[in-house]
């Protein structure tokens, strides 16, 4: 079983590792897990090893934020732009999503996991398919963290989505010229794939860029962005925490004051 918190015993804390306050732990975390192939470049290895890596990384980093009693993880871990990289790179990623999920799905589960996605993942290959369905039915009843993968993903077309699923209804006669006319901000978040979920408190992206490349768009209005030069390889749970103490001492006025 993974340790849930023992915030005092925690065992992962490193010597360095920073203070957090646990009783200001972010809802929802939301991670852009960028550097897997600078850091496979470095080390004169094909960037399908960078990802090999980075499941590693993904796979220590679900259990801690779940171990810190995170609600919402959500991972972006492919982008509806990284169609465009060379196919054996896509299916390396492809295949590292199916094997993971297969290798570590009775875990998740074990854990009170609950495993969900964001974006049109009908697209993906059919194995990548049939364990995520696997993964959602099977954890659907869970009360645990909320680990959601961005699969396929992208903001704009998630805000595309969210438009043609509203002119849908409005042709079938579920919602009226008024109901669109009245809809507020928190209706239209409705439609968008992270449908009820809370907005992500921080987002984190190591490897030094500092963009969004088309992640939660919508969502992220007053986000607190983290960044590091580290890649996603070489996070540990330690650069976990830091993010979170720094988010902790950050001054959120949501556009007011305080
Ligand atoms: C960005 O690094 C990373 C990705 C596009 C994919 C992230 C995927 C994983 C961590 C592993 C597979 C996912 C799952 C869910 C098992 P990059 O390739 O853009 O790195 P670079 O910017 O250094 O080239």
């Amino acid at each position: 079983m993974w340790k849930f918190l023992g915030h005092k015993d925690n065992k992962n804390s490193s010597p360095k590792d920073v203070q957090l306050d646990y009783s200001s732990i972010p809802t929802h975390i939301a991670i852009i897990m960028d550097g897997n192939g600078r850091w496979a470049k470095e080390r004169n290895l094909p960037r399908s090893l960078g990802h090999k890596a980075g499941v590693e990384t993904l796979n220590k980093i679900i259990k801690e934020a779940s171990d810190l009693g995170i609600k919402y993880l959500t991972l972006y871990a492919f982008s509806t732009e990284n169609w465009n990289r060379p196919p054996e790179e896509v299916s390396a990623l492809m295949k590292l999503l199916a094997e993971y999920l297969k290798k570590q799905l009775n875990e998740l589960h074990k854990n009170n996991v609950i495993v969900r996605t964001i974006g049109d993942i009908s697209k993906l290959p059919n194995i990548c398919v049939e364990v995520l369905e696997e993964a959602k039915e099977k954890t659907k009843n869970n009360t645990g963290m909320i680990l959601n993968f961005a699969l396929n993903y992208g903001g704009r077309d998630e805000i595309l989505y969210a438009v043609k699923n509203i002119f849908k209804e409005y042709n079938e006669g579920k919602l009226s010229k008024e109901d669109i006319d009245n809809l507020a901000e928190q209706d239209f978040s409705k439609y968008l794939y992270t449908q009820n979920t809370p907005d992500p408190d921080i987002i984190i992206r190591p490897s030094g860029e500092q963009r969004l490349s088309n992640f939660m768009l919508w969502q992220c209005a007053y986000s607190e962005f983290w960044y590091s030069n580290i890649k996603w390889p070489d996070f540990t749970e330690a650069d976990l925490h830091q993010a979170i103490a720094d988010y902790q001492r950050r001054d959120r006025r949501f556009g007011g004051i305080k």
